[in-house]
């Protein structure tokens, strides 16, 4: 490929693999806008919760929820540290979108065809200048296919719920390290068995699994590929 100024970079993998905050930290290094498409798949959930769509079983009113789209609409707002916030109808709601009632229902909200084409026009738009990093389960399949850089990243379940489970404890959320590995395999299944745009590697991703790695050595990993990738040559 050809030397070239603004790339966008697809950082694809399973819940709580790490890619959020691989994907964030190589943004701000290299000075491109970072967007967590999750958050927005999270933002629709909370929307649904909050408008009970939910039924006490966590079944979604459909087309209750498809009907309110041209409702509901998602922003990010840059904050002082750096970090940006995901705003719900004008709503900063970075917090409630990261409690376990929405992680139970974001699978379901998310492999429904209508909220997906819905969110993956937003995210095509976001991206439209390139300079984008972008972190989801489709980005490198389904959103930007064109990307110059995909990543898919890999860890154990196990992994990834020791994870997850110790941010929910800093932040003092009364979770069990067995519920969060639950809702962590109940989530694999749904994201890699949806009819529409499931989870996968795309075909000219490069995979990486992060078990065994520091924060640093992702980084350093990272910024290698995306150099090589700046000055034409290829990442693999
Ligand atoms: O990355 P996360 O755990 O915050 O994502 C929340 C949910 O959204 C997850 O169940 C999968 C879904 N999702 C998706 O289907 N497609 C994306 N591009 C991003 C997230």
């Amino acid at each position: 490929m050809s030397k070239t100024d603004k790339i966008i970079v697809a950082i694809d993998g399973f819940s709580s693999s790490g890619k959020s905050t691989m994907a964030r930290r190589l943004a701000s290094a290299v000075g491109y806008r970072y967007i967590d498409s999750g958050a927005m798949y999270r933002a629709v959930a909370l929307y649904a919760l909050e408008n009970a769509m939910v039924g006490a079983a966590g079944d979604v009113d459909v087309a209750a929820l498809v009907a309110s789209l041209p409702q509901i609409r998602i922003d990010f707002e840059p904050q002082a540290d750096g970090t940006q916030h995901t705003m719900l109808n004008g709503r900063d709601v970075e917090a409630d979108i990261r409690q376990l009632r929405v992680s139970n229902v974001v699978s379901p909200v998310a492999a429904i065809p209508e909220v997906r084409h819905s969110l993956t026009a937003m995210q095509q738009q976001l991206g439209e200048g390139r300079g984008i990093v972008m972190d989801g389960r489709d980005i490198g399949t389904t959103v930007f296919p064109d990307a110059e850089l995909k990543i898919y990243v890999d860890a154990s379940a196990q992994t990834r719920a020791m994870r997850r489970f110790k941010e929910l404890v800093e932040k003092g959320s009364p979770v069990t390290y067995e519920d969060v590995l639950a809702n962590v395999l109940h989530r694999d299944s749904i994201d890699q068995n949806r009819a529409e745009s499931p989870l996968r590697r795309a075909d000219d991703a490069i995979s990486l699994d992060n078990s065994e790695m520091t924060l640093e050595e992702q980084d350093a990993w990272l910024i290698d590929k995306f150099n090589r990738v700046i000055s034409g040559q290829s990442a693999s």
